[in-house]
């Protein structure tokens, strides 16, 4: 049986037939099919069936198989395969013995990630094959500043799958995916264990951590003297800010536990003249009287009601001549490819909030009393929406 290029219906064949008869010619002997001089009066006949353009790849399956791509990616974190390779390439039989694990399919979950450009081969054959760490590799490690590690575990983790296997349970009920899965929403439930409140801040620098400096770089802070960073996090953002602007100084609020390990940040990067936190709920008000409010990948976290909320009760500590930064992918309208539009499909899965187009933020900004001044974008995936109350609007 041979896989024919043509589609059914065109000459009514199949994709999968038989072979096509070849009986007006001598069947090839010995090694003709490798020879093109022996292929004789049977080379008409392969040209023929074979078509100048290879078949386009199905889109789908590369969108299918992405997501075996991921999963093997977490499980060599998770096998402590990348801490083994940390400076120090091993063979497959050696990875195998030491985190004793069969070398077979280990080989073959390596494998597939050194064509994903995460591990290279050093040499060897089977499971003498020696594997090494790429440079991309290296940002698995545990500690490495970008936090990718916490990503991978965080979003390739029971919870998130769980949540992703509840999605259409989710689109069903119309309750998160953790509302279904878990009981409870994202936030109350990380914040139920101690270390996966401190994953989830530490993932926040691998999805958003190039964008402070980029968002540093692109928005003018000579306006203004102090900040507060609402839903601030870490103070990755602040930090920032800060570092780009010698006269600001800043505030970074959030939940208690987060403020606390804000502040943890801000001693360790050696800000604490500059910058320090407060525990607060931003649903219940935020310090009044700074010059600019940042809200940064909060508010796609959040339906439009509640984004209204938080947007009220911080236009309720702005004073005249005060603007609201809000930093987030604003999405083009219509079909329009955007790096925001990942983001969105994990939103629909966790919580109740979307990414949004400037239109959106508008409306939003608007239901709150507030005003879009103008929207500058960054060299990163986001852009910063500088807002301010509209006295038309109260
Ligand atoms: C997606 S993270 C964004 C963190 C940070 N702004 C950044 O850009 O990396 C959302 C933040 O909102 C905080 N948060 C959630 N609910 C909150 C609330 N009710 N009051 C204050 N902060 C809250 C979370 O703890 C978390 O740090």
């Amino acid at each position: 049986m041979t896989v024919d290029h043509e589609p059914a219906g065109r000459g009514g064949r199949s994709w999968i037939t038989e072979p096509a008869p070849v009986a007006d010619h001598p069947a090839p002997t010995g090694d003709a099919v490798g020879d093109p001089d022996r292929l004789g009066p049977l080379r008409s006949c392969l040209t023929e069936r074979v078509p100048a353009d290879p078949p386009a790849p199905n889109p789908v399956l590369a969108m299918i198989h992405s997501a075996f791509l991921a999963r093997t990616v977490a499980t060599l974190v998770e096998l402590g395969v990348v801490e083994e390779l940390a400076g120090r390439p091993r063979s497959i039989a050696e990875l195998g013995r030491i985190l004793g694990v069969a070398a077979e399919p280990l080989q073959q979950l390596v494998r597939g990630t050194a064509a994903a450009g995460l591990v290279r081969s050093a040499g060897g054959t089977g499971l003498d094959e020696v594997f090494a760490l790429t440079e991309t590799g290296e940002t698995l490690r545990e500690g490495h500043p970008s936090a990718t590690r916490d990503l991978v575990l965080m979003l390739q983790g029971a919870d998130v799958l769980d949540c992703l296997r509840a999605l259409p349970e989710r689109v069903r009920r119309g309750e998160t995916g953790p509302e279904v899965a878990l009981g409870r929403s994202w936030f109350e439930h990380v914040r139920t264990e101690p270390e996966l409140a401190a994953r989830f801040d530490r993932m926040m620098v691998a999805l958003h951590g190039g964008e402070h400096e980029a968002v540093a770089a692109a928005y003018d802070m000579d306006w203004a003297w102090n900040v507060v960073d609402v839903g601030g996090g870490l103070g990755g953002l602040t930090l920032a800010l800060l570092a780009a602007n010698d006269h600001l100084t800043g505030t970074v609020l959030d939940l208690p536990d987060v403020a606390a390990r804000a502040q943890r940040t801000i001693v360790r990067a050696g800000y604490t003249h500059r910058c320090s936190t407060v525990a607060g709920d931003f649903f219940d008000g935020v310090p009044h009287g700074a010059d600019a409010y940042v809200l940064a990948s909060v508010l796609h976290a959040w339906s439009d009601a509640d984004c209204v909320r938080i947007l009220r009760s911080v236009a309720d500590g702005l004073t005249p001549g005060a603007r609201l930064l809000v930093v987030e992918n604003v999405l083009p309208a219509g079909d329009a490819p955007h790096p925001g539009r990942a983001l969105d499909l994990l939103m629909a899965a966790l919580t109740h909030g979307h990414e949004r187009t400037a239109e959106e933020f508008r409306l939003l900004l608007a239901a709150a009393g507030l005003r879009i001044r103008s929207v500058v974008p960054t060299a990163s995936a986001v852009s910063v929406i500088e807002a301010e109350r509209d006295p038309l609007l109260g």
